[in-house]
């Protein structure tokens, strides 16, 4: 891929609009962002459309994702209404989400390299997928959380609404930062987690199988690789210690974690 987002692109992305969407405005009023940004947003989803390149289309929606996050505390979507107590001054919650608009478009484009190869992305579940002739493949999945705000909708609804402008995505009104419902993953449930695992490892079992993982997740670390044992000879495992930050509700939460890459060939 070689399409970057250049000066005519960027200018499509910004043009005013008479007849645009405005469900972003409408539907996060007083929850996230002042009205300028939301209405910007929806000004360039509604622009989106106008780029002929399905490559700038999704550069235009990494950097909005991007500009989103930092302009948003801690960068979780559990905070909402006046956040004014979070601002310590960064530069980051000062910035309009245009103005972190143009600097991500630049940030995006700049790792935009071409090697020669055609690249496919899909977006569906795993289980859905035929995989044929794969020679590695890395799994990043979701582990039974710790606690409900370890949710990974309850964190990020906001981007991955924006990620589909909310398109087949329900919005459960009652909740006050207007969340869409999760979806259904057996990776998240202690009574369905191993059987998916073993599931992936035997639809992957003839790729080098490179699995993320942290000590705090379900199954353990060695029931994961006495799984993994069952369709690859070698498994290995390669540590490496983390911090995390948790935002939560006014205070921070820390932890103290491995994070494995649990290999398998
Ligand atoms: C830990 S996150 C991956 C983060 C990603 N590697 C990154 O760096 O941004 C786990 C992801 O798995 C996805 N997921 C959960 N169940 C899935 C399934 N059955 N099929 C495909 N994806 C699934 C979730 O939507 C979530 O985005």
């Amino acid at each position: 891929n070689k399409y970057r987002l250049d000066g005519p692109a960027v200018k499509k992305l910004l043009a005013p609009r008479n007849n645009g969407p405005h469900f972003i405005e409408k539907t996060f009023d007083g929850i996230f962002y002042t009205p300028d940004d939301l209405r910007f947003l929806d000004r360039v989803c509604g622009n989106l459309e106008t780029l002929e390149r399905p490559a700038q289309r999704a550069l235009a929606q990494a950097a909005l994702i991007r500009s989103c996050l930092k302009k948003q505390p801690r960068g979780v979507f559990t905070v909402s209404g006046d956040l004014s107590h979070y601002d310590d001054g960064r530069r980051d919650l000062r910035l309009t989400i245009e103005e972190h608009f143009i600097e991500q478009v630049e940030v995006f484009n700049c790792v935009v390299f071409d090697n020669g190869h055609r690249h496919t992305v899909k977006r569906a579940d795993v289980f859905s997928l035929k995989p044929n002739g794969v020679d590695l493949v890395y799994l990043d999945p979701p582990y039974v959380p710790r606690s409900d705000d370890n949710c990974y909708i309850k964190r990020y609804h906001f981007l991955e609404g924006l990620s589909c402008y909310w398109k087949g995505q329900r919005i459960m009104e009652e909740t006050r930062v207007k969340k869409i419902e999760k979806p259904y993953t057996p990776f998240s449930y202690r009574k369905s987690a191993i059987k998916a695992f073993d599931k992936l490892f035997q639809i992957y079992r003839e790729s080098i199988i490179v699995l993320s993982y942290s000590s705090n997740g379900f199954p353990d670390r060695e029931e994961l690789e006495s799984l993994l044992r069952r369709y690859k000879g070698s498994v290995t495992a390669f540590e490496k210690p983390h911090r995390y930050h948790f935002g939560t509700h006014g205070s921070v939460e820390r932890a103290e974690v491995s994070e494995y890459l649990i290999v398998g060939r």
